[in-house]
Protein backbone atom coordinates (compact mmCIF):
# COMPACT_ATOMS: atom_id res chain seq x y z
CA UNK A 1 0.00 0.00 0.00
CA UNK A 2 1.07 3.64 -1.20
CA UNK A 3 0.03 6.76 -0.74
CA UNK A 4 0.90 10.77 -0.30
CA UNK A 5 0.38 11.03 3.51
CA UNK A 6 0.45 8.02 6.02
CA UNK A 7 -1.99 9.21 9.16
CA UNK A 8 -1.85 7.55 12.33
CA UNK A 9 -4.70 7.57 14.33
CA UNK A 10 -8.11 8.32 13.37
CA UNK A 11 -9.00 10.53 16.12
CA UNK A 12 -10.37 14.42 15.28
CA UNK A 13 -6.83 15.34 14.24
CA UNK A 14 -6.27 12.33 11.73
CA UNK A 15 -9.62 12.44 10.48
CA UNK A 16 -9.92 15.94 9.76
CA UNK A 17 -6.46 16.09 8.02
CA UNK A 18 -7.56 13.11 6.41
CA UNK A 19 -10.43 14.57 5.04
CA UNK A 20 -9.24 18.37 4.52
CA UNK A 21 -6.29 16.85 2.27
CA UNK A 22 -9.19 15.32 0.40
CA UNK A 23 -10.57 18.18 -0.68
CA UNK A 24 -7.00 19.49 -2.32
CA UNK A 25 -7.07 16.05 -4.40
CA UNK A 26 -3.96 14.70 -1.57
CA UNK A 27 -4.09 11.02 -1.17
CA UNK A 28 -4.33 9.68 2.50
CA UNK A 29 -4.31 6.22 4.51
CA UNK A 30 -5.93 6.67 8.62
CA UNK A 31 -4.38 3.80 10.51
CA UNK A 32 -6.17 3.34 13.73
CA UNK A 33 -4.87 0.72 16.87
CA UNK A 34 -8.36 1.17 18.14
CA UNK A 35 -12.34 -0.04 16.64
CA UNK A 36 -14.42 2.77 14.89
CA UNK A 37 -16.57 1.52 17.44
CA UNK A 38 -14.91 2.16 20.01
CA UNK A 39 -13.23 5.46 19.07
CA UNK A 40 -16.55 7.00 18.37
CA UNK A 41 -17.85 6.27 21.63
CA UNK A 42 -15.56 7.22 23.98
CA UNK A 43 -16.74 10.62 25.77
CA UNK A 44 -14.31 13.58 25.84
CA UNK A 45 -14.59 17.28 25.75
CA UNK A 46 -16.91 19.01 23.63
CA UNK A 47 -16.09 23.07 23.36
CA UNK A 48 -15.30 24.10 19.91
CA UNK A 49 -13.75 27.49 19.34
CA UNK A 50 -15.69 29.23 16.16
CA UNK A 51 -13.23 28.76 13.99
CA UNK A 52 -13.42 25.12 14.28
CA UNK A 53 -17.32 25.22 14.17
CA UNK A 54 -17.13 27.32 11.04
CA UNK A 55 -14.45 24.78 9.38
CA UNK A 56 -16.67 21.74 10.11
CA UNK A 57 -19.57 23.77 8.36
CA UNK A 58 -17.03 24.86 5.23
CA UNK A 59 -15.88 21.98 4.78
CA UNK A 60 -19.80 20.36 4.76
CA UNK A 61 -19.18 18.01 8.14
CA UNK A 62 -20.90 20.34 10.29
CA UNK A 63 -24.90 19.55 9.12
CA UNK A 64 -25.69 17.78 12.87
CA UNK A 65 -23.60 20.31 14.55
CA UNK A 66 -25.49 23.16 13.30
CA UNK A 67 -28.69 21.37 14.31
CA UNK A 68 -28.14 19.33 17.19
CA UNK A 69 -24.76 21.61 18.91
CA UNK A 70 -25.71 24.60 21.14
CA UNK A 71 -23.98 27.58 20.68
CA UNK A 72 -22.66 29.71 24.11
CA UNK A 73 -22.29 33.14 24.17
CA UNK A 74 -20.74 33.25 27.54
CA UNK A 75 -19.59 31.20 30.83
CA UNK A 76 -19.94 32.02 34.34
CA UNK A 77 -17.65 31.73 37.33
CA UNK A 78 -18.86 30.97 41.05
CA UNK A 79 -16.77 31.20 43.95
CA UNK A 80 -17.15 32.26 47.98
CA UNK A 81 -20.27 32.86 47.25
CA UNK A 82 -20.16 34.99 44.32
CA UNK A 83 -21.31 34.61 40.52
CA UNK A 84 -20.22 36.59 37.53
CA UNK A 85 -20.95 35.87 33.68
CA UNK A 86 -18.35 36.53 31.17
CA UNK A 87 -19.37 38.03 28.29
CA UNK A 88 -17.99 36.76 24.76
CA UNK A 89 -20.13 38.77 22.90
CA UNK A 90 -19.58 41.82 24.32
CA UNK A 91 -16.11 41.04 25.20
CA UNK A 92 -14.52 39.51 21.88
CA UNK A 93 -17.05 41.44 19.52
CA UNK A 94 -19.14 39.43 19.19
CA UNK A 95 -17.87 35.41 18.99
CA UNK A 96 -18.99 32.60 20.93
CA UNK A 97 -18.50 28.59 21.17
CA UNK A 98 -20.23 25.75 20.09
CA UNK A 99 -20.88 22.86 22.48
CA UNK A 100 -20.85 19.35 20.21
CA UNK A 101 -18.99 16.28 21.91
CA UNK A 102 -15.66 15.54 20.04
CA UNK A 103 -16.68 11.95 19.71
CA UNK A 104 -19.49 13.53 17.48
CA UNK A 105 -16.88 15.39 15.67
CA UNK A 106 -15.79 12.39 14.61
CA UNK A 107 -18.73 10.61 13.92
CA UNK A 108 -19.14 13.28 11.46
CA UNK A 109 -15.92 12.87 9.58
CA UNK A 110 -16.44 9.02 9.74
CA UNK A 111 -19.44 9.18 7.78
CA UNK A 112 -17.94 11.87 5.36
CA UNK A 113 -14.88 9.69 4.21
CA UNK A 114 -16.29 6.37 4.41
CA UNK A 115 -18.88 7.66 1.95
CA UNK A 116 -16.02 9.53 -0.13
CA UNK A 117 -14.20 5.45 -0.67
CA UNK A 118 -11.48 7.15 2.10
CA UNK A 119 -8.66 4.48 3.33
CA UNK A 120 -9.40 3.92 7.12
CA UNK A 121 -7.67 0.80 8.43
CA UNK A 122 -9.04 0.47 12.28
CA UNK A 123 -7.41 -1.62 14.39
CA UNK A 124 -4.64 -1.56 12.46
CA UNK A 125 -1.71 -1.00 15.24
CA UNK A 126 1.44 0.74 14.36
CA UNK A 127 4.30 -0.98 15.36
CA UNK A 128 7.49 0.62 13.36
CA UNK A 129 7.95 3.93 11.69
CA UNK A 130 10.92 3.83 9.31
CA UNK A 131 12.51 6.19 6.41
CA UNK A 132 11.12 9.85 7.91
CA UNK A 133 14.61 11.05 7.23
CA UNK A 134 14.24 9.70 3.61
CA UNK A 135 12.01 10.50 0.52
CA UNK A 136 9.68 7.41 1.32
CA UNK A 137 8.56 6.27 5.01
CA UNK A 138 7.25 3.23 5.87
CA UNK A 139 4.95 2.07 8.80
CA UNK A 140 4.86 -1.28 9.44
CA UNK A 141 1.58 -2.47 11.24
CA UNK A 142 -0.43 -5.42 12.74
CA UNK A 143 -4.35 -6.06 12.12
CA UNK A 144 -6.67 -6.82 14.67
CA UNK A 145 -9.01 -7.20 16.31
CA UNK A 146 -7.04 -8.25 18.77
CA UNK A 147 -7.97 -10.45 21.19
CA UNK A 148 -5.10 -12.45 22.72
CA UNK A 149 -5.21 -15.93 20.59
CA UNK A 150 -5.54 -14.02 17.47
CA UNK A 151 -2.40 -11.54 18.61
CA UNK A 152 -0.06 -14.76 19.77
CA UNK A 153 -1.57 -16.60 15.93
CA UNK A 154 -0.59 -13.61 14.02
CA UNK A 155 2.94 -13.66 15.46
CA UNK A 156 5.63 -11.68 13.57
CA UNK A 157 3.54 -10.96 10.19
CA UNK A 158 2.88 -7.00 9.83
CA UNK A 159 1.69 -5.35 6.63
CA UNK A 160 3.36 -1.93 5.42
CA UNK A 161 1.95 1.37 4.11
CA UNK A 162 4.88 2.97 2.80
CA UNK A 163 4.35 7.02 1.74
CA UNK A 164 5.81 10.57 1.59
CA UNK A 165 4.80 12.16 4.53
CA UNK A 166 3.60 10.68 7.72
CA UNK A 167 1.34 12.67 9.84
CA UNK A 168 1.41 11.34 13.44
CA UNK A 169 -2.29 12.31 15.33
CA UNK A 170 -1.80 9.37 17.21
CA UNK A 171 -2.23 10.94 20.46
CA UNK A 172 -0.10 10.93 23.71
CA UNK A 173 0.79 7.36 24.03
CA UNK A 174 0.72 6.52 20.32
CA UNK A 175 4.25 5.49 18.63
CA UNK A 176 4.58 8.69 16.13
CA UNK A 177 6.27 10.76 18.46
CA UNK A 178 8.98 8.17 20.04
CA UNK A 179 9.89 7.83 15.98
CA UNK A 180 11.81 11.50 16.75
CA UNK A 181 15.31 10.70 17.77
CA UNK A 182 15.48 11.95 21.56
CA UNK A 183 18.15 13.90 20.70
CA UNK A 184 16.57 16.77 19.32
CA UNK A 185 13.41 16.49 20.85
CA UNK A 186 12.48 17.87 24.11
CA UNK A 187 9.81 17.08 26.43
CA UNK A 188 7.84 19.60 28.92
CA UNK A 189 5.58 18.46 31.17
CA UNK A 190 3.39 18.72 34.28
CA UNK A 191 1.32 16.54 36.34
CA UNK A 192 -1.26 18.59 38.52
CA UNK A 193 -2.16 16.42 41.98
CA UNK A 194 -5.66 16.59 41.02
CA UNK A 195 -8.06 14.00 38.83
CA UNK A 196 -11.72 15.19 37.45
CA UNK A 197 -14.34 12.66 38.09
CA UNK A 198 -16.74 13.40 34.96
CA UNK A 199 -20.14 11.83 34.70
CA UNK A 200 -23.13 11.93 32.22
CA UNK A 201 -26.32 12.66 33.15
CA UNK A 202 -30.09 12.01 31.63
CA UNK A 203 -31.51 15.09 32.71
CA UNK A 204 -32.35 18.83 31.39
CA UNK A 205 -29.69 21.37 31.65
CA UNK A 206 -29.16 23.54 34.97
CA UNK A 207 -28.25 26.51 33.66
CA UNK A 208 -27.99 27.80 29.90
CA UNK A 209 -24.00 28.45 30.18
CA UNK A 210 -21.24 26.45 31.37
CA UNK A 211 -20.56 26.80 35.46
CA UNK A 212 -17.01 27.25 36.56
CA UNK A 213 -17.24 26.54 40.43
CA UNK A 214 -14.31 27.10 42.78
CA UNK A 215 -15.47 26.00 46.59
CA UNK A 216 -13.55 25.31 49.62
CA UNK A 217 -13.88 21.67 48.61
CA UNK A 218 -12.67 21.85 45.49
CA UNK A 219 -13.60 22.35 41.51
CA UNK A 220 -16.37 21.25 39.75
CA UNK A 221 -17.76 21.88 36.58
CA UNK A 222 -21.74 21.94 34.81
CA UNK A 223 -21.42 21.75 30.76
CA UNK A 224 -23.80 20.68 28.66
CA UNK A 225 -24.08 17.75 25.79
CA UNK A 226 -27.77 18.12 24.64
CA UNK A 227 -31.24 19.22 25.83
CA UNK A 228 -31.37 16.23 27.28
CA UNK A 229 -27.68 15.06 28.08
CA UNK A 230 -25.42 16.91 30.56
CA UNK A 231 -22.05 16.48 31.68
CA UNK A 232 -20.67 17.64 35.06
CA UNK A 233 -17.31 17.19 36.26
CA UNK A 234 -16.30 17.28 40.08
CA UNK A 235 -12.05 17.25 41.66
CA UNK A 236 -11.29 14.43 43.23
CA UNK A 237 -7.55 12.75 44.11
CA UNK A 238 -5.48 11.45 41.50
CA UNK A 239 -5.60 7.66 42.78
CA UNK A 240 -9.67 8.21 43.24
CA UNK A 241 -11.99 5.48 42.04
CA UNK A 242 -15.41 5.09 40.40
CA UNK A 243 -16.01 2.80 42.88
CA UNK A 244 -15.54 5.20 45.96
CA UNK A 245 -18.47 7.68 44.21
CA UNK A 246 -22.25 6.27 44.47
CA UNK A 247 -24.79 8.48 43.09
CA UNK A 248 -26.17 10.39 46.45
CA UNK A 249 -22.34 11.41 46.93
CA UNK A 250 -21.97 12.69 43.88
CA UNK A 251 -25.10 14.76 44.32
CA UNK A 252 -24.52 15.81 48.11
CA UNK A 253 -21.03 16.79 46.28
CA UNK A 254 -22.06 18.80 43.19
CA UNK A 255 -25.08 20.98 44.95
CA UNK A 256 -22.04 21.68 47.55
CA UNK A 257 -19.88 22.94 45.56
CA UNK A 258 -22.15 24.30 42.68
CA UNK A 259 -24.86 26.47 44.67
CA UNK A 260 -22.37 28.68 46.22
CA UNK A 261 -25.42 30.96 44.82
CA UNK A 262 -28.91 30.66 46.50
CA UNK A 263 -31.27 29.61 43.98
CA UNK A 264 -28.88 28.27 41.44
CA UNK A 265 -30.01 24.84 42.16
CA UNK A 266 -28.17 22.09 39.74
CA UNK A 267 -30.90 19.88 38.49
CA UNK A 268 -30.23 15.70 38.99
CA UNK A 269 -31.06 12.77 36.92
CA UNK A 270 -30.09 9.38 35.98
CA UNK A 271 -26.21 8.75 35.63
CA UNK A 272 -25.18 6.92 32.55
CA UNK A 273 -21.46 7.10 32.62
CA UNK A 274 -18.99 7.51 34.97
CA UNK A 275 -15.10 8.03 34.50
CA UNK A 276 -12.08 9.60 36.33
CA UNK A 277 -9.55 11.81 34.07
CA UNK A 278 -6.03 12.50 35.02
CA UNK A 279 -4.77 15.95 34.26
CA UNK A 280 -1.50 17.22 32.43
CA UNK A 281 0.26 19.40 30.57
CA UNK A 282 2.38 18.38 27.64
CA UNK A 283 4.65 19.58 25.02
CA UNK A 284 6.99 18.25 22.85
CA UNK A 285 9.65 20.48 21.13
CA UNK A 286 10.02 19.82 18.27
CA UNK A 287 6.83 18.94 16.36
CA UNK A 288 8.42 17.26 13.23
CA UNK A 289 11.32 15.50 11.86
CA UNK A 290 12.15 14.83 8.48
CA UNK A 291 8.94 14.28 7.03
CA UNK A 292 7.17 13.21 9.85
CA UNK A 293 5.00 16.00 11.48
CA UNK A 294 3.01 15.51 14.67
CA UNK A 295 -0.86 16.82 15.72
CA UNK A 296 -2.74 17.24 18.06
CA UNK A 297 -1.74 14.91 21.49
CA UNK A 298 1.03 13.15 20.26
CA UNK A 299 2.57 16.62 20.60
CA UNK A 300 0.68 18.41 23.42
CA UNK A 301 -2.02 17.68 25.89
CA UNK A 302 -3.65 20.50 27.83
CA UNK A 303 -5.64 19.60 31.46
CA UNK A 304 -9.60 20.13 30.12
CA UNK A 305 -10.44 23.47 32.19
CA UNK A 306 -9.63 25.33 29.26
CA UNK A 307 -11.31 22.89 26.64
CA UNK A 308 -8.20 23.53 24.32
CA UNK A 309 -7.30 20.09 23.57
CA UNK A 310 -9.08 19.01 20.31
CA UNK A 311 -9.02 22.63 19.40
CA UNK A 312 -5.37 22.74 19.68
CA UNK A 313 -5.74 19.87 17.12
CA UNK A 314 -7.48 21.42 14.56
CA UNK A 315 -5.19 24.63 14.44
CA UNK A 316 -2.18 21.92 13.56
CA UNK A 317 -3.78 20.70 11.03
CA UNK A 318 -5.32 23.90 9.24
CA UNK A 319 -1.24 24.39 9.35
CA UNK A 320 -0.70 21.28 8.31
CA UNK A 321 -2.62 21.19 5.43
CA UNK A 322 -1.67 24.64 3.81
CA UNK A 323 2.21 23.30 4.18
CA UNK A 324 1.23 19.96 2.29
CA UNK A 325 -0.48 21.37 0.28
CA UNK A 326 2.79 23.73 -0.57
CA UNK A 327 4.78 20.43 -1.05
CA UNK A 328 2.75 18.37 -3.33
CA UNK A 329 1.71 21.24 -5.67
CA UNK A 330 5.04 23.07 -6.32
CA UNK A 331 8.02 20.96 -4.11
CA UNK A 332 8.39 23.55 -1.66
CA UNK A 333 8.68 22.78 2.15
CA UNK A 334 8.51 26.43 3.00
CA UNK A 335 5.98 26.04 5.32
CA UNK A 336 6.53 22.56 6.63
CA UNK A 337 9.90 23.95 7.29
CA UNK A 338 8.48 26.16 9.94
CA UNK A 339 5.27 24.00 11.05
CA UNK A 340 6.50 23.19 14.46
CA UNK A 341 7.59 26.82 15.21
CA UNK A 342 3.96 27.94 14.34
CA UNK A 343 1.90 25.39 15.67
CA UNK A 344 4.26 25.39 18.90
CA UNK A 345 3.71 29.19 19.52
CA UNK A 346 0.06 28.83 19.62
CA UNK A 347 0.16 25.74 21.60
CA UNK A 348 2.07 27.04 24.71
CA UNK A 349 -0.60 30.08 24.85
CA UNK A 350 -3.13 27.45 25.32
CA UNK A 351 -0.60 25.79 27.66
CA UNK A 352 -0.45 29.20 29.55
CA UNK A 353 -4.51 29.53 29.77
CA UNK A 354 -5.16 25.97 30.48
CA UNK A 355 -2.28 26.30 33.92
CA UNK A 356 -3.96 29.36 34.65
CA UNK A 357 -7.36 27.54 34.46
CA UNK A 358 -6.39 24.82 36.13
CA UNK A 359 -4.65 26.54 39.01
CA UNK A 360 -6.86 29.28 39.59
CA UNK A 361 -10.20 26.93 39.99
CA UNK A 362 -8.86 23.84 42.12
CA UNK A 363 -8.17 23.48 45.78
CA UNK A 364 -4.49 22.81 46.10
CA UNK A 365 -3.41 20.02 48.10
CA UNK A 366 -2.14 21.01 51.47
CA UNK A 367 -5.08 23.21 52.17
CA UNK A 368 -3.39 26.18 52.37
CA UNK A 369 -5.56 29.31 53.31
CA UNK A 370 -3.20 31.61 51.43
CA UNK A 371 -3.26 29.85 48.68
CA UNK A 372 -7.07 29.74 48.39
CA UNK A 373 -7.69 33.20 49.45
CA UNK A 374 -4.94 34.43 46.36
CA UNK A 375 -6.87 32.57 43.43
CA UNK A 376 -10.20 34.09 45.10
CA UNK A 377 -8.61 37.64 44.57
CA UNK A 378 -7.67 36.27 41.22
CA UNK A 379 -11.16 35.65 40.25
CA UNK A 380 -12.50 39.08 42.00
CA UNK A 381 -9.71 40.91 39.56
CA UNK A 382 -10.83 39.21 36.22
CA UNK A 383 -14.12 39.25 36.58
CA UNK A 384 -13.64 43.23 38.03
CA UNK A 385 -11.61 44.46 35.27
CA UNK A 386 -12.35 45.14 31.64
CA UNK A 387 -8.84 43.57 31.00
CA UNK A 388 -9.57 40.49 32.96
CA UNK A 389 -12.40 39.49 31.72
CA UNK A 390 -10.97 40.52 27.84
CA UNK A 391 -8.29 38.61 28.30
CA UNK A 392 -10.16 35.25 29.82
CA UNK A 393 -12.85 35.67 27.55
CA UNK A 394 -10.62 35.48 24.48
CA UNK A 395 -8.53 33.45 25.41
CA UNK A 396 -11.77 30.61 25.75
CA UNK A 397 -13.32 31.59 22.78
CA UNK A 398 -9.76 30.77 20.92
CA UNK A 399 -6.45 33.48 20.25
CA UNK A 400 -6.32 34.71 16.54
CA UNK A 401 -5.47 31.36 14.10
CA UNK A 402 -2.29 32.34 12.18
CA UNK A 403 -2.39 30.59 9.16
CA UNK A 404 0.42 31.06 6.48
CA UNK A 405 -0.88 31.81 3.32
CA UNK A 406 -0.17 30.21 -0.12
CA UNK A 407 0.88 32.33 -2.31
CA UNK A 408 -0.08 31.37 -5.85
CA UNK A 409 -2.01 28.55 -4.47
CA UNK A 410 -5.86 29.39 -3.74
CA UNK A 411 -5.76 29.28 0.12
CA UNK A 412 -8.16 26.31 1.12
CA UNK A 413 -9.89 26.95 4.43
C1 LIG B 1 -17.18 19.15 28.55
O1 LIG B 1 -18.32 19.50 28.22
O2 LIG B 1 -16.86 17.95 28.56
C2 LIG B 1 -16.20 20.17 28.98
C3 LIG B 1 -16.54 21.51 28.94
C4 LIG B 1 -15.63 22.47 29.34
C5 LIG B 1 -14.38 22.07 29.79
C6 LIG B 1 -14.03 20.73 29.81
C7 LIG B 1 -14.94 19.78 29.41
O3 LIG B 1 -13.49 23.02 30.20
Amino acid sequence: MHTQVGILGGGPAGLLLSHLLALEGIDSVVLDARSRESIETTIRAGVLEDHVAQLLRDTGVGDRMTEQGSVHHGIELRWSGRHHRIDFQELTGGRSITLYGQHEVVKDLNKARVEAGAEIVWEAQAVEIEGIETDRSTVRFRTGPFTDEIRLQRGGELEELTCDVVAGCDGYWGPARQAIPGSVRTEYERIYPFAWFGILVEAPPSSEELIYALHDRGFSLISTRSPTLQRMYLQVEPDDSVDNWPDERIWEELHTRVETVSGAGLVEGTIIDKSIVGMRSFVSSTMQHGNLYLAGDAAHIVPPTGAKGMNLAVADVRVLTRGLIQRFRTGSTEILDRYSDICLRRAWKAQRFSWWMTSTLHRHPGNDPFQLRVQQAELDYVTGSTAGSTSLAENYVGLPLELPSLEGLVNPV
